[in-house]
């Protein structure tokens, strides 16, 4: 049988879609060629820029009439699991941005209409295809560390760069910050990133499932400057969740996630998302998003593993910075692109996602246990969660 060439229909045209423009530009069987983007303008720049011959501010009407097999999916959190059945439903293959869904039972449907009508469904869950990440899942698997046994993810500040792709970035971002349309109620800073902390800690920690959450809550002090990154409108949390807990299936794991930025009023040398895995045998300390200050023999690092009776080594992944963070580990865009890359595989390949959308229920499914456990105030099991439940209800 001949391989398919993808020809992709992209809606969503903010900040995520460069990165994932060139997952698509950069594999030989692959090809971007429709557009879908509200802001009609804004769809024409894109196109133009990149060659792209079709152009839409209507989805349906894109399922309907572009010349397209996959539909690539970039639009704010509340569109996520909506726009995946109706392009499993319209027979197309879907790489969806994360968080997948605002709710289990609406994830589930969506993954449920991708299984019915054959299609695949990558989440884009960048963490899992970070290649710093990457590695550091291949040496646990090598047996390096021994067996893993606790996870600590820390975060802190990630610091745009001084000419971020700010062409790029919407003037509107504000449903970033609304309860409904980023699924997080008063945590919506939480609901777009713990995803991501969920699958690191999945996937560093092989074998074990997180089954329990427990939730920090703080508020951020009086009078501090609450800004996020330079593009983001996360200005003034009245509430936060600045420690996050969680047990795994496998008793003898444990896991923390753990910020320290401006965001609220903390210090924290060592700068974006770095995670350190401690085994039987050794540990593992790894970059991130937007990740800094990593060192190890007098300079900057990337992975640093560290093992009983054994050298200390040192890798580093120079793939050409960061197009967004003040950081040389690319994860906009390298991240992405492995991601948009794997789906293309798995379709010609037709083979098996290895971040599905089941997955990606999953880590929402975590995330909503930890917003669960702030609003409680006690911890909270992941089966508690039931399809229905929201954050912003
Ligand atoms: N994996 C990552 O690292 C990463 C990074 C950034 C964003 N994201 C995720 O990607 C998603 C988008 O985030 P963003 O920061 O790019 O958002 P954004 O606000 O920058 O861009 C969203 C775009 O979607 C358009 N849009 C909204 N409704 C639409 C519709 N019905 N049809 C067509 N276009 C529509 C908007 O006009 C806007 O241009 C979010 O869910 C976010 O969590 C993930």
């Amino acid at each position: 049988m001949k391989p398919e060439l993808v020809k992709v229909g992209m809606v969503g045209l903010g900040l995520a879609a460069t990165s994932h423009f060139k997952g698509y530009a950069s594999h030989p069987h692959a090809e971007v060629v429709a557009v879908c983007e509200l802001d009609k303008a804004r769809a024409e720049r894109f196109a133009a820029a990149h060659g792209i011959a079709d152009t839409y501010t209507c989805y349906e009407e894109m399922l309907e009439t572009a010349e397209i097999n996959t539909v690539d999916i970039a639009t704010p959190t509340f569109l996520h699991a909506p726009m995946t059945l109706q392009a499993a439903d319209a027979g197309k293959h879907i790489h969806c941005e994360k968080p997948f869904c605002r709710y289990v039972g609406e994830g589930f449907e969506a993954c449920e209409a991708a299984r019915r009508n054959g299609c695949k469904l990558v989440v884009g869950e960048t963490y899992v295809f970070l290649s710093s990440h990457i590695k550091a899942r291949e040496l646990i698997e090598f047996g390096e560390i021994g067996r893993p046994l606790q996870i600590r993810q820390r975060h802190g500040a990630w610091l745009a760069r001084k000419r971020a792709s700010a062409g790029a970035i919407p003037p509107d971002r504000s449903w970033r910050v609304d309860g409904e349309k980023s699924g997080g109620g008063d945590y919506p800073w939480i609901f777009d990133h713990a995803v991501h902390f969920f699958a690191t800690a999945e996937y560093l920690m092989p074998n074990a499932k997180v089954s329990e959450v427990y939730a920090v809550t703080g508020t951020c002090g009086a009078g501090s400057t609450k800004r996020g990154a330079a593009h983001d409108p996360y200005t003034t949390p009245e509430v936060d969740i600045p420690i996050i807990t969680w047990k795994y299936d496998d008793t003898d794991c444990q896991g923390v996630w753990m910020r320290a930025e401006r965001l609220n009023g903390k210090y924290d040398y060592m700068r974006g998302f770095s995670t350190t895995i401690i085994g039987e045998s050794g540990m593992i300390e790894v970059l991130g998003e937007g990740g800094d200050n990593l060192l190890w023999d007098g300079q900057q690092q990337h992975l640093v593993l560290r093992r009983e009776g054994k050298e200390t080594c040192g890798f580093r992944f120079d793939e050409g910075g960061d197009d967004v963070w003040q950081s040389d580990i690319c994860y906009y865009s390298r991240g992405h692109i492995n991601q948009v890359h794997h789906l293309i595989d798995c379709i010609r390949q037709n083979t098996q996602p290895r971040y599905t959308g089941e997955d990606g229920v999953h880590a929402v499914q975590c995330t909503l246990a930890t917003i669960r456990s702030a609003r409680d105030a006690r911890p909270v099991r992941i089966g508690e969660i039931e399809p229905e439940y929201t954050a912003y209800q």
